[in-house]
């Protein structure tokens, strides 16, 4: 079974390699899967994507060509596939339902800590020779602090114990709120959560045309004036201007991202200056350092993440072409 894996960097392949038990014929292409780049796939059984791929309409079209019946992520999120053009061209989708939950949830814990104890300013300061010690610096402790998880999955929940294991008071929001989270934290309504938390973390998946800038001006005027902000889970989440006009007013203090807009466009490459970026919001979030941290979709950049993803990935192919679906399947 020959299978075209997009999107593996040179330091993934031996972890490809060594948990390819079932002996896939493996094609391993480094960029993502882009218009340009489809027809590595051409004489593949199947394709293995991850997030920023670009699985559209025009793509799954050429693989339906080729014979493909299975094009599958082996990421959590999967708005960069096009379910319905799939269903209509008879091509099998599943994705990976998860994959250690602390990747991201250390990643998440880790920004909002270094912003709400300041280190993002302090450091800031010190690389400038300015060891003054000024209000922004001065911090609450974390055990005396308030922290709102929204979003109760697997994820969120993590992050909710590293939270707890320091001391700090959870809540958390989810609208279908699984026995595990209402063993674990307290659950309140979203403007409850926003009114008392000091530090919100995001952590819902994204729908394309419907949870779009669910942090908006409303969503952050909710929050506790001087909060932070934190968002790992999509950058279409989160209003720009409406971050930067928190981060002036000191509604907020800080805002941590793991994710961006238009990251196909950007994530993967290394440009000049700052102002060579293609999205002016983006830009603008970037600039806003040292109020604004920012990193390069690396949460689920770990060992043990990057071992599921592949390991369930290679066993959603063998359902797949045992039995003809797999129980990680994803449907318009
Ligand atoms: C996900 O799993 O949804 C991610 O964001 C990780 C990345 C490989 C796209």
């Amino acid at each position: 079974l020959k299978i075209t894996a997009y999107g593996v960097r040179e330091l993934e392949e031996p972890y490809f390699n060594r948990l390819n038990t079932a002996g896939f014929d493996l094609k391993f292409v480094r960029d993502l899967l882009t218009h340009d780049n489809v027809a590595e796939a051409a004489d593949a059984d199947a394709v293995l994507v991850r997030g920023n791929c670009v699985v559209d309409r025009q793509n799954l079209a050429k693989f339906a060509d080729w014979g493909i019946k299975a094009v599958f992520t082996r990421s959590v999120g999967f708005n960069h596939m096009d379910l319905q053009a799939a269903a209509d061209l008879n091509i099998a989708m599943a994705r990976v339902p998860g994959y250690s939950p602390y990747a991201v949830a250390e990643l998440a814990f880790t920004l909002g800590m270094s912003l709400f104890r300041h280190v993002n300013l302090a450091v800031n300061q010190t690389r400038q020779a300015d060891f003054t010690i000024g209000k922004a610096l001065f911090s609450k402790e974390i055990h005396t602090a308030t922290v709102g998880i929204m979003g109760a999955g697997r994820i969120g929940l993590t992050e909710a114990k590293l939270y707890q294991g320091l001391g700090a008071h959870v809540l958390g929001y989810d609208p279908y709120p699984s026995p595990a989270a209402k063993a674990a934290i307290e659950l309140v309504d979203l403007p409850t959560l926003l009114a008392q938390s000091d530090i919100v973390s995001i952590h819902v998946p994204y729908f394309p045309g419907k949870n779009d800038n669910l942090a908006d001006a409303d969503f952050i005027a909710q929050m506790k004036p001087g909060a932070v902000l934190i968002n790992t889970a999509r950058g279409e989440l989160a209003s720009v201007p409406a971050v930067l006009a928190g981060l002036k007013s000191g509604q907020l203090s800080g805002y941590g991202a793991d994710v961006i807009l238009d990251e196909v466009a950007i994530l993967g490459k290394k440009f000049p200056r700052l102002e060579d970026l293609p999205n002016p919001e983006v830009r603008q979030l970037l600039a806003a350092y040292p109020q604004v941290l920012i990193t390069p979709h690396v949460g689920s950049y770990t060992e043990p993440a990057l071992e599921d993803m592949i390991r369930i990935s290679y066993e959603n192919f063998q359902e797949f072409f045992a039995t003809g679906q797999t129980a990680n399947a994803i449907q318009a």
